[in-house]
């Protein structure tokens, strides 16, 4: 087991009607509020003025239409303006993880009088950012629970990962039932993300067997809910389950005392995004199978029988490497029964441009660290994403 040293700071307010509670969170930080949102899902399904009403002793500035796979150019550096003209206090983010990631940006950028993208790109340290409260109203990215968030520039095809301690939401408000209205494709796409994020964390050597069966666990609970979601959007428990599981993705919990992985899959996903706009947990659940069989010798074997055994229900009497094979084949079944898209032809990119991606990721991403799990060049990334058309 590695050693580490863990600490999350934010407080997880779960459950029916917890937005009640909302005032009450957010007086201590602050009065003037940033409230960021998307493209309108939350008025759609009453949330917004649901909100407005709660908040109704406080001045709030608004910015809408943050997009998914948020952008610098555009809400990033709006964010940043309005809170420095309303000289803003503390931003309440209500939305998906794109919402909540751009206003991670925003809150560190308020706090800063340079370009904020030098703090996205590690250029200059993050010493400060405003206090964040979310109410998340869709179950995927874990950022409710993490100190980070990914922002795009669409100039420079950049997509960045962006952490710092200073990025933990004060408090995170989950309301299963504002996920209620989030359509098949999202809630498929929203699963395969937090799937991937178990497996980043999950495919590592050495692993141990505290956080080996907490991955385990969110994975089939994920694998179990989800099928329900789908058939009937308000079950409460379905909802409530991928929700939990979903939360607890991406904060690090699952990297404790595991080895290094280097988020192979994230790192290729982000290119497709970044290049092509694509939703990420549709990325993510196409280049899966593809890297789990690339990645799959005689090093990595055990890890491909445990998760073939323990989340896929597996026989362990079967030779290891066909537990393997079942196992993945399994993971690919089961996004093609979510209904995903299974290649990359089907979400509309081509040959064209995979070499570029690839060299892109090989440059920025240090997947070929010889610590991690599988380590990928250039060309083991390209195979992957040929493998995927
Ligand atoms: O914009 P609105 O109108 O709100 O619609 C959104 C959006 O179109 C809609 N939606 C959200 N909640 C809804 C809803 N529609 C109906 N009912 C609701 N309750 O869903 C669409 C997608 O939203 P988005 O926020 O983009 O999805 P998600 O939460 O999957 O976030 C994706 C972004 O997060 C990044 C991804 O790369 C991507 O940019 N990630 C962030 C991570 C993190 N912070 O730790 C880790 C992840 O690996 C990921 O990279
Ligand atoms: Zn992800």
């Amino acid at each position: 087991m590695t050693n580490f040293d863990y600490q999350t700071p934010t407080r997880l307010i779960f459950g029916k009607d917890v937005v009640n509670g909302l005032a009450d969170v957010l007086r201590p930080l602050g009065t003037r509020v940033l409230l960021t949102y998307g493209g309108g899902s939350i008025k759609r399904m009453g949330l917004y003025d649901k909100v407005k009403e709660l908040l109704r002793d406080f001045d709030v500035t608004e910015l809408s239409g943050i997009e998914p796979n948020p952008k610098y150019s555009t809400s990033v550096l709006d964010g940043v303006r309005l809170c420095k003209e309303h000289d803003i206090q503390v931003i309440l983010a209500v939305g998906g993880g794109s919402v909540l990631d751009c206003s991670k940006a925003i809150a560190a950028g308020a706090k800063y009088d340079g370009e904020p993208w030098d703090l996205i790109t590690y250029k200059v340290p993050t010493k400060a950012a405003l206090p964040i409260v979310d109410i998340m109203t869709l179950a995927a990215t874990g950022s409710e629970y993490d100190c980070g968030g990914v922002i795009s520039r669409t100039e420079t095809n950049d997509k960045v990962g962006y952490m710092d301690p200073h990025l933990y939401p004060v408090a995170s408000f989950l309301d299963p039932t504002y996920t209620f209205t989030v359509g098949a494709k999202h809630t498929a796409a929203g699963v395969a993300d937090a799937i991937n994020h178990v497996c980043e964390q999950y495919f590592a050597l050495p692993g141990n067997d505290v956080i080996d069966g907490f991955c385990e666990s969110l994975i089939r609970t994920l694998m179990k809910w989800t099928p329900v979601a789908l058939k009937k959007p308000d079950d409460y428990e379905a909802r409530a389950e991928i929700m939990f599981a979903c939360t607890f993705g991406c904060n690090g919990i699952l990297s404790l005392g595991m080895g290094e992985s280097g988020w192979p899959m994230h790192m290729i996903e982000h290119a497709l995004s970044a290049y092509y706009d694509i939703t990420h947990g549709q990325g993510l659940a196409i280049i899966m199978p593809h890297w789990m069989r690339y990645v799959l010798c005689e090093k990595t074997l055990p890890r491909f029988v445990k998760f073939g055994v323990n989340v896929m229900g597996i026989s362990p009497e079967l030779p290891d490497m066909k537990i393997a094979e079942k196992a993945i084949d399994g993971v690919s079944q089961f996004f093609g029964s979510l209904g995903m898209p299974m290649t990359l032809r089907e979400v509309g990119i081509d040959d064209s441009r995979l070499q570029e991606m690839a060299h892109h990721v090989a440059v920025n991403e240090g997947l070929d660290n010889p610590a991690i799990f599988f380590p990928l060049r250039e060309n083991d990334i390209l195979a992957i994403l040929k493998a995927a058309l």
